[in-house]
Formats: structure tokens, C-alpha cells, sequence
């Protein structure tokens, strides 16, 4: 599958220093789009040098909490000036805290809710300023989840449940109110994948991640590279009709 279209294309990616956001990023440079990277991990820096390395595209890298509003602006202002106005967006930067809802301390449960929608609205917020001043189209992607319509088990996730839900429909929002200026935003909901995240649960609880792999029809987990074909088509113009839609990925998950 290609998209020649995205050749020469900036991206930017929250939370791209690893997990599902660095495999996006890999799928975008295969494609030609110059890649900037944000993250609060200090490897964002090493990431961004790995994919200009493999990929031979421009990079450039951001060392950046997405729940400070100004910090992402200063990041979104200096990839601009290092590669372009990015015309593609893709927020991967999220936390999941498991806990029982009743205990759950009002700071954990802000930094869920932060990390997952302020930060999602921060990214979104800047990309459009960036493309409404360039007057050009873009197309944004978010990565929420199927937590944003189900809810997993056996783990105690409210807050994060709550923060996805709340990713979707900021997509759909945003969708409408930028649909003028032909900014197109989707949400992206993954069930079970295997990442960074996921894997200091599954490998710490062998017997959990049988658990959910019996509920997937697919018969397993997700791989990063499953989100390939459809992050790249959204990116392109091959999507151009597609906006405020929520696009499930789950091996089936929730369909029974
Ligand atoms: N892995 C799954 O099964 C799964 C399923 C559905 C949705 N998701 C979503 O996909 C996205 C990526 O998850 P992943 O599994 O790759 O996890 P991950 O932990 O491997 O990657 C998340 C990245 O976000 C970064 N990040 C966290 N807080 C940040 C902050 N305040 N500012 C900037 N960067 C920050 C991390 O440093 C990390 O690089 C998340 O939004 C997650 O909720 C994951």
C-alpha cells in the first residue's frame, strides 16, 4: 500500500519517543513526511535520530509535557521552523493509572484526565493555529481507544475510560468547527495492543494477558503495524471526505 501523497508531508506525532506513537512515526517517514516528535521522555531526542537514520527523512524533536498549553505551542512553533507547518497530526501521548474508583486521589485522576484530553486539545489547538495561518488543509488523528465505549475488565480503569470517551468526542468537535477550513479530525480507537504500556502489565501478569486475549476474536493482540494502513490513509488525501468519525481497531474486541 502506498500513498505517494504524503511524500514531503510534516507530521507531528505526541508521544512519539516510543509505544504505538514511534510506530506511527516509522509508518509516515516510509511514506515521505518529514517527522517531528514530542514526548516527555529524554529518548524522544534518540528517536527522532533513529528514524531520520532508517528513513532518510527530516526530522526534528521536541522535549515536551503536552499538558503545558505553552510548551506545546513552543514545540509545534520550532518543528514549523525546522521542517514546515505540519499538515498532519497524530497525538499518541497518554497514560493509563488502574485503581479503584473509590480511592482514586483528585491528582491522580487529573493527571489521567491532562495527559489524555488537555493534552490531545493542546496538540489540536496548535496544529490548527499553524495550518489557519499557512491557509493550508491538514488532517489530525487521535489516538484514543476502545475504553472510550466499553469498558475493559478485570482492571479498574475509570479515568481513563472517561479521558477517551471525552478524546472522541473532542474529535468530533473539532472536526466540525475546523471542517470550513478543510482541517479533518478523526479519532482512532485501538483495543488490545501490544506497546511500552501494555507490555508492563502483560509481562508482570502472564495469566492477564490470556485473559484478554480470550476475548478477542482475532485470537490475539494487536500489533503496532496494524495501525499502519489506517493512520496512513487518514493522513492522506485518499481520506479526504472522512472527518469526525471514530475508527475502531480491535481484532473484533468490541463486537461481542
Ligand atoms: N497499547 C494499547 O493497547 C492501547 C490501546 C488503545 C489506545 N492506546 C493509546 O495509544 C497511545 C499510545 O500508547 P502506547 O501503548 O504506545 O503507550 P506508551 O506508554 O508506550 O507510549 C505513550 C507515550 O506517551 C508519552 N507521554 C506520556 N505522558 C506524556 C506527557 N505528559 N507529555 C508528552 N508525552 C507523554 C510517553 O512518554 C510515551 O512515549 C496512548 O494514548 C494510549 O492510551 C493504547
Amino acid at each position: 500500500m502506498t500513498f505517494d501523497d504524503l511524500s514531503g508531508r510534516v507530521a507531528a506525532i505526541t508521544g512519539g519517543a516510543r509505544g504505538l506513537g514511534y510506530s506511527i512515526a516509522e509508518a509516515l517517514a516510509r511514506e515521505g513526511c518529514a517527522i517531528a516528535l514530542f514526548d516527555i521522555l529524554p529518548d524522544v531526542e534518540e528517536s527522532a535520530a533513529r528514524l531520520a537514520a532508517t528513513y532518510g527523512v527530516p526530522t526534528s524533536w521536541a522535549h515536551v509535557d503536552v499538558t503545558d498549553q505553552e510548551s506545546v505551542q513552543a514545540a509545534f512553533d520550532g518543528a514549523a521552523a525546522a521542517l514546515g507547518t505540519p499538515q498532519v497530526l497524530v497525538t499518541a501521548a497518554g497514560i493509563t493509572i488502574w485503581n479503584d474508583s473509590v480511592g482514586i486521589p483528585a491528582a491522580e485522576w487529573r493527571k489521567v484526565m491532562s495527559v489524555n484530553l488537555d493534552g490531545t486539545f493542546f496538540a489540536a489547538q496548535s496544529f490548527a493555529k499553524g495550518l489557519l495561518a499557512a491557509g493550508a488543509p491538514g488532517s489530525a488523528i487521535f489516538i484514543s481507544s476502545m475504553s472510550g465505549s466499553i469498558v475493559n475488565v478485570p482492571q479498574n480503569q475509570a479515568s481513563y475510560n472517561a479521558s477517551k470517551a471525552a478524546v472522541t468526542q473532542l474529535a468530533k468537535s473539532l472536526a466540525v468547527e475546523w471542517a470550513p477550513s478543510s482541517i479533518r479530525v478523526n479519532a482512532i480507537a485501538p483495543g488490545y495492543f501490544l506497546s511500552d504500556m501494555t507490555r508492563q502489565f502483560t509481562e508482570a501478569n502472564p495469566e492477564l494477558a490470556a485473559d484478554w486475549v480470550a476475548r478477542i476474536p482475532a485470537g490475539r493482540m494487536g500489533e503496532p503495524a496494524d495501525l499502519h494502513g489506517l493512520v496512513t490513509y487518514l493522513a492522506s488525501d485518499a481520506s479526504s471526505y472522512v472527518t469526525a468519525q471514530n475508527l475502531v481497531i480491535d481484532g473484533g474486541y468490541t463486537a461481542i
